[in-house]
């Protein structure tokens, strides 16, 4: 049954560099390719199971990252009669206390992001009933195994992983041999999930969910995990020992399991991070850098104390014969580490830029800090936004989407009663006087009446109409000026692009399109920047991040020709959850203890979707300690960057965008 498949090749050799992995790991450039193996891997099964007259009995996970698996399938339905009919499905879980017409159900998802666009007849999908009452939440549980024993067992199980490394809802704590039942929620995921239900405290406490023994019965399992976020969770569940902490790692004992994960989700993996542990190494600058960083952590030394012998003992030794010894390259990656900090993030007039992250020309320079939803900037790069507008480069800062669905509907309601409040006493309804202009105040009244009217009548689930999603657009647009007024950003600098992909869709099932690049193409060339701010490069591909990022690589890649492209300098900042680690910065701007305080009251200003983690200034200073651990100087608070890698062929060149000093 085994495919001819890239797939197949390309997963069964337990190679040198993976001898630190546990379970047989697939690492894909990105999830695109995965998704094309797999799901050719999926239409062979299916194929096969149609041969011999029998079904073929899938288990399917919902969630963003099997999202385009689910497209490349029903693109292998429709454009190559990949048939359904002869297909059981059983999905891991399902929240508990919805009905299964929720928008947010899993049944729900299902039927948009595939059922509804395949010929599975609908008595052959099965999903945990999430909404039977808790006294026959057992017999309902004991029923689904039942069903999948009576279907002949799960021939191929497809999970994702969520940052509690659990897999269907097996949160930590999960026995091996644990059966579909009722689980309460890990905090991590109620957190993750705060998005889709527009507040943590939304997120339903309890899920019914396959046990990790009902999975591991499955005869063959794939786990997908794309994107940063996932990188520390899935290097544990593969390299580190078997534990109920993380029910991932279970994996590990199942005769024919596979995780199958994107550049970016392996990246914490031995075999990215550590490469000399596991064979050779190119010893390239990046991985030099790293590899001495590394080091000094793990001895826990500044960079300047390593001795030959503790480059021996770490497989190191190589580098060493190429150095000539140990004080001649710390003293290289000392300089080298020192020269990634600089006050001047947009380059330094009249200053000898030979060794500066940044050139110094033009100056001052067009400035374009790009974010996917207002906040994404603030959070990662506020002191350094503070510092370029202050310098006096020309910044402009560009809000991708509107952020509207990170806005409750509480928030839209506290505004639209005031609102309601002022028009009552402007047009004298209240009694009280107020302003003499009735007409207008009476017709915000109206408006305000019947935003609280929607509120009321959609329930907390229901589809805001655009009304109501233009509201929260403008909420969450004051709160970006708020914000970029604290760090005397002016307000003309800020543009709202609010793509459509992102206004017509909603979190995990967005589609971008012509119109997105379109209207990214046309701001890129009209301001024609010389250095542009962006982030979402490592972003899971179906988050807004990932998307905005494959737009703005898109927009660039149809300019390449263009002129100004040539002088731009592209940094990259990266999201709150996957900080850089001190030998990925290319480009450190420290901040001063009252800069950093500027920046969390920036922060501040956004009140309606923020948690405490971003107010408390603790990954600048992470970084700041990092640094200073390494030996170098020691900052209150440091924001960090990499540069970007050339953009797509290449046209853009190498030196266009690697500025001057790397
Ligand atoms: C969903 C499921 C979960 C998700 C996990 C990752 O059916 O079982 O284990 O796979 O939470 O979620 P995403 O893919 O949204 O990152």
């Amino acid at each position: 049954m085994l495919s001819e498949t890239g797939w197949e090749q390309d997963s069964g050799s337990s190679a040198f560099r993976e001898r630190f992995e546990q379970v047989r790991t697939v690492v894909y450039p990105g999830s695109a390719e995965a998704c094309r193996d797999l799901a050719a891997h999926i239409r062979d099964l299916v194929e096969s199971r149609a041969r011999e007259g029998r079904m073929a009995v899938l288990g399917l996970a919902t969630g963003s990252t099997p999202v385009p698996l689910y497209r490349e399938l029903i693109r292998l339905h429709r454009e190559e009669g990949l048939s359904f009919g002869g297909v059981i499905t059983f999905n891991l879980d399902e929240y508990y206390g919805l009905e299964p017409e929720h928008p947010e159900s899993y049944r729900r998802f299902m039927a948009d992001q595939l059922f509804d666009h395949v010929d599975l007849p609908a008595d052959q999908a099965h999903l945990p009933d999430g909404s039977v009452p808790i006294e026959e939440a057992f017999a309902s549980c004991a029923a689904y195994e039942e069903a999948i024993v009576n279907a002949g067992g799960i021939d191929l199980q497809i999970l994702g992983i969520g940052r509690s490394g659990h897999i269907g809802f097996n949160e930590p704590g999960s026995k091996k041999d644990s059966r579909t039942r009722l689980i309460a929620l890990d905090r991590i995921t109620r957190r993750d999930a705060a998005a889709d239900f527009l507040g943590e405290e939304k997120v339903p406490r309890f899920a019914v969910t396959m046990g990790v023994g009902t999975i591991l019965e499955a005869r063959e399992i794939v786990l997908l995990a794309w994107g940063e976020n996932k990188a520390e969770i899935v290097a544990q569940a593969v390299e580190g020992a078997e534990t109920e902490a993380i029910s991932a790692s279970f994996l590990q004992s199942h005769p024919n399991a596979r995780f199958v994960v994107d550049a970016h989700a392996a990246s914490a993996l031995t075999r990215q991070r550590l490469p000399w542990l596991v064979g050779r190494t190119t010893w390239n600058k990046p991985e030099t850098r790293r590899a001495v960083a590394w080091l000094a952590g793990l001895k826990g030394k500044p960079v300047l104390k390593l001795v030959d012998d503790e480059y021996n003992e770490t497989g190191m030794g190589e580098l060493l014969t190429r150095e000539g010894s140990a004080y001649d390259l710390n003293i290289r990656i000392f300089n080298e580490l020192q020269h990634t900090i600089t006050g001047w993030p947009g380059g330094k007039p009249n200053a000898d830029d030979t060794n500066r992250p940044e050139k110094a020309l033009p100056w001052p320079k067009r400035v374009l800090v790009i974010a996917p939803e207002p906040e994404d900037d603030i959070l990662s790069m506020g002191g350094t936004m503070e510092r370029l507008v202050r310098q006096g480069h020309e910044l402009h800062v560009l809000y991708q989407t509107s952020g509207s669905l990170r806005v409750s509907d509480d928030a839209a309601a506290k505004f639209a009663s005031i609102l309601r409040m002022l028009a009552e006493q402007g047009s004298g309804r209240s009694g009280e006087t107020g302003p003499a202009c009735g007409a207008i105040w009476e017709h915000q009244g109206d408006y305000a009446a019947a935003i609280l009217a929607e509120i009321e009548r959609k329930g907390t689930f229901g589809e805001p109409s655009k009304n109501l999603r233009l509201l929260k657009a403008l909420i969450r647009r004051g709160e970006a000026r708020d914000s970029c007024g604290v760090l005397r950003i002016p307000a003309e600098a800020i543009r709202f692009l609010d793509l459509p992909f992102y206004e017509n869709g909603r979190y995990r099932r967005f589609v971008p399109g012509k119109e997105d690049e379109d209207r990214l193409g046309a701001v890129l060339s009209e301001i024609r920047p010389d250095q542009i701010y962006a982030t979402g490069h490592l972003a899971d591909p179906s988050s807004v991040q990932g998307i905005c990022f494959e737009l703005l690589e898109k927009a660039l890649a149809a300019m390449l020709g263009e002129e100004w492209l040539r002088r731009l300098s592209l940094w990259l900042y990266r999201g709150h959850q996957q900080p850089l680690r001190p030998y990925e910065v290319e480009m450190a701007v420290p901040m001063s203890p009252v800069q950093l305080e500027t920046k969390v009251a920036a922060i501040g200003r956004f009140q309606t979707h923020n948690s405490p983690d971003n107010l408390d200034g603790e990954d600048n200073r992470g970084l700041a300690k990092a640094y200073d651990r390494l030996g170098l100087a020691e900052y209150e608070a440091i924001e960090g960057f990499e540069r970007s890698r050339p953009l797509g062929a290449g046209a853009a060149g190498d030196e266009a965008i690697s500025g001057s000093g790397g």
